[in-house]
């Protein structure tokens, strides 16, 4: 079996309006938008590009996985880390404005028949939500470490949506403790696996976690982004199989195939 899928997405401009745009902390924006047929098209681990501004500066798009979908209402989610001017510009986003997003774009996440383990730091667990929300039963245990004091917003967010994820803070202040490497099963069964998004230094930490079971462990990365369509190169992952490119090629890559962790 192997966590790894392809797509071939149709990829298009959407007009969205605007639902709400929150700070869960400092450093975490979500950005609810309606557009029913967007909605619709998402599958668990494709992304979008939101246009942070109606003139063209910024020009490019900037790239998310959609955090969340809720299909009745015709709204999807991102969730993100606040690092720079466009996601900056999203924060300010007024209810009822008009957005540009453009997707669905990247491979969706596989269906795998045996039992997940996601294993997240910060904003990474975008990636999975809709996935664990989606196929409840598909995710064995979801953890999620993150700073603690200041993202109490946070953390009440995601167990809204997951209410089964086990929260870890490096402060201690709240969830279960202060490091979900003191709980994350090893010794997995032929068909468990751990998927896993985050910093390169928790993708590392994780790695070394079990160094025993390279092959049970997988990662999401981050690369720049730039067409979406497979075209650029920009998105490519250095794999043991070759180049591959994150938005047309390969969602989630093996811990003992890829030396290079993202951005
Ligand atoms: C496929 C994909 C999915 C993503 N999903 C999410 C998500 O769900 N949540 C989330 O928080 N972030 C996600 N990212 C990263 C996100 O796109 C960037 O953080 C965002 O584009 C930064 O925009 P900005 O204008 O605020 O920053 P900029 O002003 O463009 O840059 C500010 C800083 O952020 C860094 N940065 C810019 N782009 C990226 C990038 N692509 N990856 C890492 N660092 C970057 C720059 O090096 C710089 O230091 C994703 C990236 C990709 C490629
Ligand atoms: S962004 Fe992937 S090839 Fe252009």
């Amino acid at each position: 079996m192997s966590d790894t899928c392809s797509h071939t997405n149709k990829i298009e401009d959407f007009k969205c309006i605007v639902v709400s745009s929150e700070a869960l902390s400092d450093k975490i924006g979500w950005l609810t938008v309606r557009c029913r047929e967007l909605a619709e098209r998402i599958l668990p681990g494709t992304c979008v590009m939101v246009f942070p501004s109606a003139s063209n500066d910024p020009l490019l798009g900037r790239p998310f996985a959609v955090a969340d979908v809720d299909v009745i209402k015709g709204e999807l989610s991102v969730c993100y880390m606040v690092v720079g001017r466009g996601t900056e510009m999203m924060l300010r986003m007024s209810p009822g404005s008009e957005v540009r997003l453009r997707g669905p774009f990247g491979v969706p996440l596989p269906s795998v028949d045996g039992k997940i383990n996601i294993a997240a730091g910060g904003a990474g667990i975008a990636t999975f939500l809709y996935f664990a929300k989606k196929y409840p039963e598909k995710v064995a245990d979801i953890f999620l470490g993150i700073p603690g004091c200041g993202y109490e917003k946070y953390a009440d967010r995601i167990s809204e949506l997951i209410p089964k994820v086990r929260i870890f803070t490096d402060d201690g202040t709240c969830g279960e403790g202060n490091s979900m490497f003191n709980v994350l099963p090893k010794g997995l069964g032929e068909s468990e696996r751990i998927w896993s998004c985050g910093p390169p230094g928790f993708l590392k930490a994780l790695k070394k976690h079990y160094e025993d079971e390279p092959d049970k462990l997988y990662f999401s990365l981050d690369k720049r982004m730039a067409c979406g369509y497979g075209g650029c190169m920009g998105c490519v992952v250095e794999t043991v199989n070759g180049q591959k490119r994150l938005c047309a090629d390969q969602s989630l890559f093996r811990a003992d195939e890829v030396t290079d962790y993202g951005n």
